[in-house]
């Protein structure tokens, strides 16, 4: 038997476990259409950096009374919310309900002694908790819940699909195992917070924010922490008016351009966190990279950081995939799918290179949601029309002006499956004309390619940019015979699924096994390539069974 075969094999009894552990921890973010009035992206941001101000990070001792841990704590004042998670020992991450409670636990903490080691004295929110007295303390210790922060093994993801109830309730199944989960978000948060705090040391009205997937909505568990340092607040002229003849000025330091600037602010902050962060390990400054970025690892949160700074109109795109993304419950469901299909088949990579990135593939499954009859997502044209005074915003020239009330947009009428849309996909992309058209969600709608890259996917803002200009040719091929192999499958599951008791793979978990990719590499051996004969098979099917093509229920 094929290992795969066993890995899937989908015994009644480890099934009905996983699902019921699924059903437990359930979000209520998915699956039905939720009508509570929805945040802004502001709103979210700043409740959860003030709230991540109020917090602290504790490394304890791997057996702990968590009563007496919560007691000793609340000595300095009442405490909001608390969880532990693992990696490398025990943390704990503790939300107390005021911020002085935080300053009131640093004022007993010690800069430990080291021996002939010597520590560079730092009060950071980041501690490190001892036992006075271990032996009194470990006997009878219940063990302490650990929150998870990684995305599930791919043994439990086939298993958990394998037993979903229709293709659509896999690909919610998929979101709810991958997204970011309430606690994982805030360790997020947390870290920015910390981090904030260094580079507070040279610049003390700065703030540290998250961008990309740790904040768009679209976040896979274990994606890197895309953090922004936003000096505005110092450098906005925000005093009262003076009025009279004379006007003051901060004496200051030039220097020759805006990316000079970001250089040398950004060296500074890198060799801080090399020199006196707590837990930043593998500090790397690429100063020289088209937005340069500090690259770090925070050792204690597990997260792979990307520092930059000047990088407003990322959190900017950051914003407008939050509100695609909490427009429509389909739209998470779907990109998610996408992004661990193109994962499973190293279309992505946590390495930079020639690959497809994360974004990218959010960015066309919106161009896609925008395409549809009715469209499912509104042109960020149209959100621009929608957009009143408050919400104007121009970025170093930039037009990125759009409405950022969420509950100004009317939701879509259109009804169709995320079966069906999945499939759409893979055929849409699969017949994509790449060599001619640019994907644009501005107009949602493909424009003339401007420059000649493979894959032109024009920037939502800095029009002139693509985002995947570092997308090659053969990596673009891949993608399209994924596409269309795809594609295929589902059409032919469609007609012939495989009954649950099998023990076969079907529908998405289907699409996401290695063979598949094997599969083209292997037939492209033969004559002809073989996402060619899958496009003519597809076409064939298409045009003798037009009718046919929007019956696409769940089983
Ligand atoms: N970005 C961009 N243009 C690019 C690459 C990135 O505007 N060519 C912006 C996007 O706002 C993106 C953010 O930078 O969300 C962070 O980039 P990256 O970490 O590459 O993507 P994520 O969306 O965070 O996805 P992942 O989960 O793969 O990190
Ligand atoms: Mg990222």
């Amino acid at each position: 038997q094929c290992p795969l075969r066993r890995l899937l094999s989908c015994p009644g009894t480890v099934a009905a476990d996983l699902r019921r552990e699924e059903q437990s921890s359930g979000s209520a973010e998915t699956g039905s259409e939720d009508r509570t009035p929805k945040k802004r992206f502001s709103e979210v941001q700043n409740e959860r950096r003030e709230q991540a101000q109020r917090t602290v990070l504790i490394h304890c001792p791997n057996k702990i009374d968590e009563k007496k841990f919560l007691k000793f704590l609340s000595q300095h004042g009442p405490i909001n919310s608390h969880f532990f998670y693992e990696s490398f020992g025990l943390y704990a991450v503790v939300e107390f309900c005021q911020k002085e409670s935080v300053t009131s636990l640093q004022n007993i903490t010690r800069t430990p002694s080291l021996g002939p080691e010597a520590a560079i004295p730092f009060k950071s929110r980041y501690f490190n908790l001892k036992l006075r007295n271990s032996s009194n303390q470990t006997s009878e210790l219940s063990s302490i819940q650990c929150s998870n922060q990684s995305s599930p093994s791919s043994k439990k993801l086939y298993q958990l699909l394998c037993c979903a109830e229709s293709v659509d309730d896999q690909l919610n199944t998929l979101l709810r195992e991958f997204q970011l989960t309430e606690e994982n978000t805030r360790l997020r948060y947390l870290t920015c917070s910390l981090i904030e705090d260094v580079a507070a040391a040279y610049f003390p009205d700065c703030a540290v924010r998250p961008f990309g997937s740790s904040v768009n909505s679209f976040g896979k568990l274990g994606c890197d922490l895309d953090m922004f340092l936003d000096l505005d607040e110092i450098g906005k002229f925000t005093a009262q008016k003076t009025s009279g003849n004379f006007l003051m000025e901060f004496q200051v330091k030039n220097v020759p351009s805006e990316r000079v600037a970001t250089q040398k602010i950004l060296s500074v902050i890198g060799e801080c966190l090399d020199q006196f962060g707590p837990g930043c390990v593998g500090v790397q400054k690429i100063l020289n990279a088209r937005c340069p970025l500090v690259r770090f690892s925070h050792q204690a949160s597990g997260f792979q950081c990307d520092l930059t700074t000047n990088n407003r109109i990322a959190l900017k795109s950051s914003e407008l995939l939050y509100m695609y993304g909490a427009l429509d419950s389909r739209v998470r469901a779907l990109a998610f799918s996408v992004r661990c299909w193109a994962r499973a088949h190293s279309l992505t990579s946590s390495i930079p290179g020639a690959w497809i990135t994360n974004f990218s593939l959010t960015v066309m499954v919106i161009f896609f949601l925008q395409r549809r009859s009715p469209p499912i997502l509104p042109t960020l044209d149209y959100l621009k029309t929608l957009a009143d005074a408050e919400d104007k915003c121009i970025i170093e020239g930039y037009n990125c002006t759009f409405v950022r009330d969420l509950n100004r947009i009317k939701p879509s009428g259109n009804t169709e499956t995320l079966e069906l849309l999945l499939k759409e996909f893979f055929e849409y992309f699969g017949n994509f004309a790449f060599n001619k058209n640019s994907i644009n969600i501005r107009q949602g709608k493909e424009q003339n390619k401007p420059e000649s890259s493979p894959l032109h996917i024009q920037n939502p803002f800095e029009t002139s940019l693509n985002v995947s200009k570092n997308v090659s040719q053969s990596q673009l091929q891949k993608f399209v015979d994924l596409a269309r192999e795809s594609a295929w499958i589902l059409h032919q599951e469609g007609k012939d699924r495989p009954s649950p008791s099998s023990n076969q793979p079907w529908g998405l978990a289907a699409l996401l096994l290695p063979s598949v990719a094997n599969n083209v590499s292997l037939s492209k051996k033969k004559k002809k390539p073989a996402s060619e004969r899958i496009k003519n098979l597809l076409d064939s099917i298409k045009s003798s069974g037009a009718e046919n093509s929007t019956a696409t229920n769940g089983r």
